[in-house]
């Protein structure tokens, strides 16, 4: 039974894209549903045009009542029953509950080699530190921001001169690639992490 896997964006959406195109070159999952934060977000005009079924429901009415943002946003959500939630530059945090419906199948990406640098700012975190190398990471959502069990990772050399933008545009091209072959793996029952160079 090839899983289902609905994704959740928040903006331009090119890793659903690559989720997306990976999913119907080699069928190892089928996409379901790109639901956003935002209808605005133009990744739900790159996921309609993939024919995939998109969904926005906006979170500014909610104000700080997540849990009521979750309930509407859920509903899309369980209507597509999927078995994968992927999030893939979903800006919101998610509360607990809502974690706890998707444990074991919910996967999110994170431009820092986690555990290093959770949260916001990642670039510009490992800039200011020194580091030499940066990277992005695959990993199950868990109730702990940016903490679950690492699936995959990919490694980029901090160069000479690199500001948090420029840093960022390479990490990303990781992304793409680290991101579709975590979620083949995933599909398959593999849990092993992906280390890319
Ligand atoms: C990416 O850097 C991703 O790591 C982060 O959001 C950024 C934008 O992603 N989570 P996308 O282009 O919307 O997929």
């Amino acid at each position: 039974m090839i899983p289902r896997v609905a994704i959740l964006i928040s903006g331009g959406g090119s890793n659903m894209v690559r989720l997306v195109e990976a999913m119907q070159a080699e069928g190892f999952a089928t996409p379901v549903l790109v639901a956003s934060n935002d209808a605005a977000a133009s990744g739900l005009d790159r996921a309609a045009k993939l024919g995939v079924p998109t969904a926005a429901i906006d979170h500014r009415p909610f104000g700080r009542d997540r849990a009521a943002f979750e309930a509407e946003l859920l509903k899309p959500i369980l209507a597509a029953a999927p078995d994968v939630l992927c999030l893939a530059g979903f800006m919101r945090v998610l509360t607990p509950e809502f974690v706890g419906r998707f444990a074991g199948r919910m996967l999110n990406i994170h431009p820092s080699l986690l555990p290093k640098y959770p949260g916001l700012h990642t670039h510009q975190r490992a800039l200011d530190a020194g580091d030499t190398e940066a990277g992005c990471t695959v990993h199950e959502v868990t109730p702990v921001l940016d903490d679950g069990p690492i699936l995959g990772q990919a490694r980029v050399a901090i160069e000479p001169g690199d500001s948090a933008d420029t840093l960022a545009a390479r990490v990303l091209v990781q992304e793409h690639r680290l991101y579709p072959a975590v979620l083949k793996r995933f599909a398959s029952g593999e849990r092993t992490p992906l280390l890319l160079g």
